[in-house]
């Protein structure tokens, strides 16, 4: 089996109808969209908001209606992806390119499922390059800020253009190397003036869906 549709399946035990769910970005939540989807008979009152405009277009594709966040006041559960999970259950977010939106619905939600497969477990945070939205404005200094850093940055391009995020930011993404205290990091990045959001998802996920093969593991935060 798919170990993301495993792990996309099993997050369906965790949705309870009548609640505010919120969706994240990424292959596997749309695994999981599609589940809901094919399921909407059953689950007939919830309602949904959205961590990305490909997550909305997505969901619209396939029937689902999303309320935008401005319209709602508590998220119940959110079901998102993620790039690399260690064990304390933080994690990389922000290679499709939603952090800012993924961490302000994770933020504003009651409870918060990552599904993933078993390759983005890791021991400790950093194989995966750290991104970093940024203001257009300031992104020449801030990479060479970051070069002084030593944190390997390389602006992020789609089609030889720097690629530009659901708010209409830059994302630059840190080739950094076993991240010995993620929380630290995250503080150090966020102060800088004209970073916007930094893709460490500290203490955040509730629990962790993992998918292998043939099963799935369910981790919880300690
Ligand atoms: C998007 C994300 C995704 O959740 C992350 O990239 C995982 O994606 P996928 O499920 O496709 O592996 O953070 O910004």
């Amino acid at each position: 089996m798919n170990p993301k549709f495993l792990a996309a399946q099993k997050a369906l035990d965790y949705v309870i109808d009548g609640t505010i769910l919120g969706l994240g970005t990424g292959s596997t939540t749309e695994i999981f969209i599609k589940l809901l989807a094919e399921r909407i008979n059953y689950f007939k009152n919830l309602i949904f908001t959205s961590t990305s405009l490909r997550t909305t277009n997505f969901a619209n594709s396939l029937g689902l209606t999303i309320t935008p966040f401005n319209e709602i006041e508590n998220i119940d559960l959110t079901i998102d992806g993620a790039d690399e999970v260690d064990k304390n259950l933080n994690g990389i977010k922000g290679g499709g390119g939603a952090l800012l939106f993924e961490k302000i619905i994770a933020k504003n939600s009651g409870k918060c499922i990552w599904i993933v497969d078993s390759t983005k477990l890791v021991d400790k945070l950093g194989a995966f390059p750290l991104p970093v939205e940024v203001v257009p404005f300031a992104y020449s200094s801030l990479l060479r800020k970051f070069e002084l850093m030593k944190l390997n940055p390389k602006l992020r391009l789609k089609d030889d253009k720097p690629f530009v995020t659901d708010s209409n930011n830059f994302i630059i993404d840190c080739k950094i190397g076993i991240i010995e205290n993620p929380l630290e990091l995250e503080l150090k990045l966020k102060l800088i003036t004209g970073v916007v959001e930094v893709g460490l998802f500290n203490n955040i996920a509730d629990k962790v869906i993992v998918g292998y093969q043939d099963k799935v593991d369910v981790l919880e935060r300690n």
